[in-house]
């Protein structure tokens, strides 16, 4: 006979090891452990979360078998899929194992897992486990993708140039130009594949998104239709899991002692997420922007960031004297806590999912910067449906000066930062008692209770 803490109802999560999905997943399991369920997580050995610092889980560990292979390999197609191959045998094993001391450990309500983490999927139907996937995107994005595989399957793409600036008929917030992959193009049919597995959600009973209704209503009641079964928005996930560390880097902390010492609203926050990188020149332009908009800034360089340097040795001169000036610049910031600094006035950033979530709920405004992929679909999202952003016209120093200076002082910049506002106290309501996530939460936590019963 266990102890009441041990008979809790137990969830085991299963993330995709890049920052931008690890982040959502963590932060759901101390959703869901604050909720009264037990959390495991099982995870590759590539970017392990730090145990340390979650104590309230237990982790499972799966041997990837990447260790000493470039990460560019490790999030190649290939590198993903050996991935999946290696990590289903002990799986089956851990949860085989789970299921026959449930007496003692609490009995495994489901498992969520992160799509590209298919082999869940199989371990889960042979062993009769039910299962949800974790979306950790925008509805929006995996909408654009159908929009992508329906082009295909059409034999439309590739699209003439002149079509990128029209509406999207089935997805009419975008363009053609906002799909997450140029359609003037032929898609190799490996990476059509991997997406069609990606939006595929297999036998899973339930879908969490990483999303709110108010911004993605249209395209969620769309998928809803779609996907068949029940769909819940429960974000954003970091104010439901408030003060919880998730970063897979240490955060520096100087950069907040650096915002204490700058007036509210002069500083521009710049970060590119976890992933993108970017080449010299672009970093040199942005260096220049950034001196010539005599702006304060904090700028968060990740090593290896910039192809071909190790970190910032390719600044201008004369640059660093600006950063002494008015400026600091670090490998990794507590982002979260930044964009809550009353310091920091606007976000240049990547739009990553996470980031665009993250500088929504302080009423940041953006400049964005997209890469690639959903970031794109974020841009035009956060410039033209939600209005708090606005788009680089370029990557040149004179644009960049352009938009910083608009964004942080012009008259547009100021509209912008008061819908962000407005935005931010209606993401407040979407999780308090009776808001849209609120209840998507309370319906979810009974759905998994269910499969307990
Ligand atoms: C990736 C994709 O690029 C993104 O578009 C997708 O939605 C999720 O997977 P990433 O590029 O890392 O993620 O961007 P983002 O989703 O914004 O996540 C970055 C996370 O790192 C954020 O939670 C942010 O707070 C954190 N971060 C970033 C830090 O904690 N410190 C930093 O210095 C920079």
């Amino acid at each position: 006979m266990g102890t009441i803490e041990e008979q809790k109802p137990r969830v085991v999560l299963v993330p995709f090891p890049y920052q931008g999905h690890i982040t959502p997943m963590l932060q759901l399991g101390s959703i869901l452990n604050s909720r009264g369920f037990s959390i495991t997580i099982a995870h590759t050995e590539f970017n392990s979360p730090n145990h340390l610092d979650h104590p309230e889980f237990v982790f499972l560990p799966l041997p990837d078998n990447l260790s000493g292979c470039e990460t560019s390999y490790i999030t190649s197609l290939k590198g993903i899929s050996a991935m999946n191959d290696n990590s289903k045998e002990l799986f089956h094993e851990y949860m085989v194992e789970m299921l026959e001391t449930q007496a003692q450990n609490g009995q495994v309500a489901c498992i969520v897992y992160d799509t590209l983490m298919h082999f869940v999927d199989e371990v889960a139907t042979c062993l009769d486990l039910p299962t949800m996937v974790l979306r950790p995107n925008s509805a929006a994005y995996l909408r654009a993708l159908q929009v992508i595989f329906q082009l295909n399957a059409d034999n439309l793409i590739p699209l003439p140039e002149d079509q990128l600036q029209d509406a999207i008929p089935t997805h009419h917030l975008l363009r053609f130009k906002d799909l997450p992959f140029p359609v003037t193009a032929e898609i190799p049919e490996i990476l059509i594949e991997f997406f069609t597995s990606y939006a595929n959600i297999r036998s899973s009973s339930a879908i969490i998104w990483s999303t709110v209704d108010m911004l993605d209503h249209e395209s969620l009641t769309k998928l809803q239709q779609h996907y068949k079964v029940p769909i819940f928005p429960i974000g954003p996930f970091h104010k439901m899991a408030p003060k919880f560390n998730t970063s897979l880097i240490t955060e520096d902390s100087s950069s907040i002692t650096w915002l204490d010492k700058r007036a509210p609203n002069s500083v521009i926050y710049i970060s590119i997420g976890s992933i993108a990188t970017m080449d010299k020149k672009e970093l040199i332009e942005m260096a220049w922007g950034l001196a010539n908009s005599d702006q304060p800034f904090l700028w968060v360089v990740r090593p290896s960031s910039v192809s071909g340097s190790e970190w910032i040795e390719c600044l201008p001169e004369g640059f660093e004297e600006i950063t002494r000036e008015r400026g600091c610049i670090v490998k990794w910031a507590p982002q979260k806590k930044v964009l809550a600094h009353p310091a920091v006035g606007g976000f240049w950033s990547h739009s990553g999912w996470n980031s665009t979530l993250e500088s929504m709920c302080e009423g940041v405004p953006m400049i964005c910067r997209p890469y690639f992929s959903d970031q794109v679909v974020n841009t035009r999202y956060l410039t033209h449906v939600w209005k708090v952003a606005l788009e680089l016209n370029g990557l040149e120093r004179k644009g960049i000066e352009q938009a910083i200076r608009e964004l942080m002082g012009d008259k547009e910049g100021q509209e912008m930062r008061q819908r962000a506002l407005k935005m931010k106290q209606e993401l407040e309501l979407s999780i308090q008692r009776g808001g849209s996530s609120w209840n998507s939460l309370e319906n979810l936590v009974e759905l998994i209770t269910s499969y307990t019963q």
